[in-house]
């Protein structure tokens, strides 16, 4: 077999196009504790963490590969003391700066030299409406009022603002509240995204699963606040995936569009990729990016449309939804080669739909909440 020929995991030849987006873990530190955290349990340690220097050289080397905008993200960035560096790194390649963060760490004068730096767009997650619910799912006391602090600052600095609203069971009922609240900060979108069921989420199923009825009503708010708001504020909603006929287009399809790299600089394809075992995950430490990308034997494993099974194989939505998501058929059917079970034509649906009304019904408030190993807390 030639070497040079990237193949899928089917041993099908395949061809890459070009990222545009790549999403920046540059820590898992965080001061939260959301339960709903898609961040690996193996979280990584402060010490195997990418250094400035190493972060510069990647966002350089995504710029030359084609990426427009680099996603900082973690864990909470702000837990990084030289964000502000790698900012003005991420700036001088060229890229546009979206800084995902929870607030918390970030002051007023921090938050100026971040925007001197280059920070072009701010998203700031949001828990709930009262600190009563966001210091319980954050399972942080007084990170609620801090956060309130931090979306003044960013109103008064003049960031364009995201407000990101993951909602599950225990908060969706509040999602009047929580679009009124993303208007009040002066958001220009709000991302309203049910909680994926990776990483400490997954954990976390039975207490965070949303009920069919809730989902419902969910969509009708949504639809009814985007008709109100229209030309205020735009309102991206990710629905819950159990609930659907159809899956989601993961990452645009795998390997096409996106790629992440980790606090310790393995390169992946999507956010959750590490739970897909068997797949061989490179490292920007060892090999340029532009390689990982178009040769990494992980970036090839689902590319294109060859290596899919049936009933994907055959079908005409093949091209829109790329057979759904490698990680939640790793998930809930223990084979990333398949069909993803939320789909409609997947011989998994049915179990999955019970296991999620079984979830939702459960009635369970208990939390699992994320936790860092013990000296890799900030
Ligand atoms: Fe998508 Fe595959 Fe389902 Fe068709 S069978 S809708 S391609 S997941
Ligand atoms: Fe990994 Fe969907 S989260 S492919």
């Amino acid at each position: 077999m030639n070497q040079d020929i990237a193949r899928d995991i089917k041993g099908n030849p395949v061809t890459s196009g070009l990222p545009m987006a790549m999403l920046a873990e540059l820590t898992h530190r965080c001061p939260l504790s959301c339960p709903y955290c898609s961040n690996p349990l193996e979280l990584t340690r402060q010490a195997a963490e990418l250094s400035t220097e190493e972060w510069a050289s990647a966002f350089r080397q995504a710029a030359e590969l084609g990426v427009l905008q680099v996603h900082l993200s973690g864990g909470e960035p702000a837990s990084r003391r030289d964000l502000v560096d790698l900012v003005k790194a991420a700036r001088d390649a060229g890229l546009y700066v979206n800084l995902i963060t929870s607030g918390i760490g970030l002051t007023e004068a921090r938050l100026r030299e971040l925007d001197e730096a280059g920070v072009d767009h701010v998203q700031l997650s949001l828990q709930g409406v009262n600190a009563e619910m966001a210091d319980w799912i954050g399972g942080y006391k007084g990170g609620f009022n801090r956060k309130m602090q931090v979306a003044q600052w960013i109103a008064d600095i003049g960031f364009p603002l995201t407000v990101n609203a993951v909602v599950h069971r225990q908060n969706v009922d509040r999602l009047p509240e929580m679009i009124a609240m993303a208007e009040d900060l002066g958001a220009r979108r709000i991302e309203v995204a049910t909680v994926q069921f990776h990483g400490w989420a997954e954990r976390n199923r039975k207490t965070l699963m949303p009920t069919y009825e809730q989902s419902l009503e969910a969509r009708r708010i949504v639809n009814e606040a985007r008709e109100r708001l229209r030309g205020v504020m735009v309102i991206d909603y990710v629905p819950p995936d159990h609930h659907a006929k159809f899956p989601k287009a993961c990452m645009g399809g795998w390997g096409s569009t996106g790629l992440n790299i980790a606090p310790d600089g393995s390169v992946l394809p999507c956010h959750a990729a590490q739970t897909i075992t068997g797949l061989k995950f490179d490292n920007i430490r060892d090999l340029p990016l532009a390689e990982i990308w178009h040769k990494g034997s992980a970036f090839n494993a689902f590319r294109g449309t060859a290596w899919m099974p049936e009933p994907c194989q055959s079908c005409e939505r093949r091209d829109i939804d790329f057979g759904g998501c490698r990680c939640q058929a790793m998930a809930m059917a223990q084979d990333p080669t398949l069909t993803d079970p939320v789909c409609s034509r997947s011989p998994f649906q049915a179990q999955l739909h019970a296991m999620a009304e079984a979830d939702s019904q459960s009635g369970d408030t208990e939390l699992v909440y994320r936790t860092m190993p013990k000296e890799a807390r900030p």
